[in-house]
């Protein structure tokens, strides 16, 4: 695996009971995975010689996140090495442009857009589609940072002049267009996850509710409270529908925005990879996103996806006041000994995105009040 985040090291775990010898390229030793997993040469996506020596003996290669080096990996596949998802699947969650276009042709929903190359084609769009509109950079955003509600083209004036906030790598911006979509009036947001494996068997999860704050997802309910079956149906279609005309290997994320009262569902964006919105799955489903992912992309037979329990609520834990969380475990742990707890192993900065718990049960209220109590908790929020 390429990545050495707490994806990779929420993977470890599961291979670790499956005895799978999960080797993870990470960005630094004392990273969420560097920390737990035995077999972590450091490097990045981008050097080569470091992926060459990774994919030496093993039966896979594959991606805890999307910024790859594509053209590495088509080299690779040509070799007769197993990357999974592949490089052509890949660019569709590496790039919205090439997302939106390649949805469109498929027939699947999808805000109304447009790719614009300047100010003028912007204000246009906006004109005809309604302000505000929502921007954004086809490549090298995450967590929100290359999304902008604008009111004009001024609001991404910067952009325009080809500023961007750099991936994970630190890359400088390479696109020259811009996305612009319709800001979508939605009652709420939706991930659909699937698993499809290179036999083309596919299984997928009930559908959760997710909510972001200031573009990063904070809290997940799964399945989604009150959501119409039949909409419910449909946003797993899509999920399907996208994994068989992408031909994704693995573990699949379907972004939705949910228009509840015009009974339908549009797609926001793909991730091709365990991804926040399934974290409950590890506590709340028979088979977790991060096993699934290692079924799949080894081509075994995939697992039950059903709920172990009526609900299930994920709570992010994003920055905390507190030193080191840990120290309220003996509260905690009292307080709420349903609630399954996953640290990351990182150390405490604003915002960042250090843990989630998950409580799972039959009561959706105190679900919810467990899972938010926890994270209070960890917060250092309440006394
Ligand atoms: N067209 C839209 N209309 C309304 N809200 C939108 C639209 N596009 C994005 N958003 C809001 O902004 C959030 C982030 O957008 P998006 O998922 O495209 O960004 P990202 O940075 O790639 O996210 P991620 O954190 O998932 O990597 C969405 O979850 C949604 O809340
Ligand atoms: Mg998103």
């Amino acid at each position: 695996m390429v990545g050495g985040g707490q994806l990779a090291r929420m993977m470890g775990e599961a291979a670790s009971a499956l005895d799978v010898r999960l080797r993870a390229l990470v960005e630094s030793p004392g990273g969420s995975a560097g920390l737990v997993l035995p077999n972590a040469p450091v490097g990045t996506a981008r050097e080569r010689a470091k992926i060459d020596a990774l994919v030496a003996g093993a039966d896979v290669l594959t991606f805890e996140h999307e910024l790859q080096d594509s053209e590495y990996l088509t080299a690779l596949a040509e070799r007769g090495v197993a990357v999974r998802p592949s490089a052509d699947a890949l660019l569709y969650a590496q790039n919205k442009l090439e997302m939106r276009r390649r949805l469109d042709a498929l027939g699947i929903e999808c805000p109304r857009w447009a790719e614009v190359a300047t100010p003028r084609e912007l204000e246009r769009f906006g004109d005809e589609a309604g302000w505000p509109v929502v921007v954004k950079l086809p490549s090298g955003g995450y967590d929100g940072k290359g999304v902008r509600v604008a009111d004009s083209a001024e609001d991404v004036a910067d952009w325009f002049r080809g500023a961007g906030p750099g991936g994970l790598g630190g890359e400088t911006r390479v696109d020259t267009a811009l996305l612009v979509e319709e800001c979508v009036p939605f009652t709420r947001e939706l991930a659909a996850l699937v698993a499809r494996s290179p036999s083309g068997e596919v299984r997928a999860w009930p559908v959760a509710e997710t909510v972001q704050r200031g573009g990063v997802c904070a809290e997940v309910t799964a399945p989604a409270p009150g959501l119409d079956p039949a909409l419910a149906v449909r946003a797993q279609e899509i999920a399907v529908a996208v994994a068989e005309g992408l031909d994704v290997t693995g573990v699949l994320a379907v972004e939705m925005f949910a228009i509840e009262g015009e009974g339908r569902v549009t797609v926001n964006e793909l991730a091709m990879r365990p991804h926040n919105s399934g974290h409950w799955t590890i506590d709340g489903a028979v088979t977790s996103q991060f096993e699934q992912h290692l079924r799949a992309v080894l081509d075994l037979p995939l697992g039950e996806t059903s709920a172990r329990a009526p609900w299930s609520v994920m709570v992010n834990l994003l920055g905390s006041a507190l030193a080191d969380p840990r120290e309220v475990y003996p509260e905690l742990m009292a307080r709420y000994p349903g609630v399954k707890i996953h640290m990351y192993g990182k150390e405490v900065r604003p915002g960042r995105k250090l843990g989630h718990v998950t409580a799972y049960g039959a009561d959706l209220a105190d679900v919810r009040e467990h899972a938010r109590g926890a994270v209070a908790l960890l917060r250092g929020d309440i006394e």
